[in-house]
């Protein structure tokens, strides 16, 4: 399962790349708009940070502007994966990407039809919109696990991207359904990293190290990092 951040802000990136969990990132226009300034710079500084492929997406109505901004995307870096959204026209604008072996992430993906859809048309990503489906009442986690489960069947090339994710449960659920990737906000990330009682047994071991110190040098109490040194030399 590969972990993508979802966020178009640079100070996101090199803290997942440090913990070794960042496979990409994607990016929407609206992530975009939170941090400003020129599109193309934003992405070329993510291109930088990760080899992982990043999402660029499209605005265009039209397939003859979605080819346009997408072979421009696609110039920035050799990692740009283009996005295109759903329908007719994006359809159309995948296959033919695909055919100047340009690589798409088909987005606003709510049904499983829709998903094999895209696959067929040649996008490499399919992006399910598990959260927002969830927010009008749906299960967003059956839309994964059956595009998911299409995918396996007929050996198809793409992969299961799941979007619009809302908290760690739906990354868990998402890889049990053999989603292929996940894209996660920073904080879902580190809400993925926390849990109470690695917080609280971690303070109950220093307390003890710290004790058991303190009773051996009679009281006198020690960091263990500075014990651990001594030891050592
Ligand atoms: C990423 O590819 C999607 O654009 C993003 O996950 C959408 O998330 P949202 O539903 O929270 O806007």
């Amino acid at each position: 399962m590969k972990l993508f951040l979802d966020t178009a802000a640079i100070d996101d990136i090199p803290t997942a790349a440090r913990w070794g969990v960042l496979d990409g990132v994607t990016t929407n226009p609206s992530l975009f708009a939170k941090v400003g300034g020129s599109y193309d710079a934003v992405l070329r500084e993510i291109c930088a940070l990760t080899s992982g492929p990043v999402s660029a997406e499209v605005v265009a109505e039209d397939v003859e502007g979605m080819l346009r901004e997408g072979r421009h995307f696609a110039a920035l870096a050799p990692n740009i994966v283009v996005k295109v959204p759903m329908g007719e026209a994006g359809l159309e604008a995948i296959a033919r990407l695909a055919d100047e072996a340009i690589k798409t992430n088909c987005t606003l993906i709510f049904s499983a039809n829709q998903g094999l859809l895209a696959a067929k048309a040649g996008a490499s990503l399919l992006s399910p919109f598990v959260g927002r489906l969830d927010d009008i009442n749906e299960n967003g986690m059956t839309v994964i696990r059956e595009l998911a489960n299409i995918v396996k069947i007929h050996g198809l090339a793409s992969e299961v991207l799941v979007a619009s994710v809302r908290h760690p449960r739906h990354v868990t659920d998402a890889a049990l359904a053999g989603a292929h990737i996940a894209t996660v906000p920073l904080n879902v990330l580190r809400q993925m990293v926390r849990h109470p009682l690695t917080d609280s047994g971690t303070v109950q071991f220093r307390r003890d190290w710290m004790a058991a110190q303190a009773a051996s040098a009679g009281g006198e109490v020690d960091e263990p990092a500075a014990t651990l040194a001594g030891a050592a030399s």
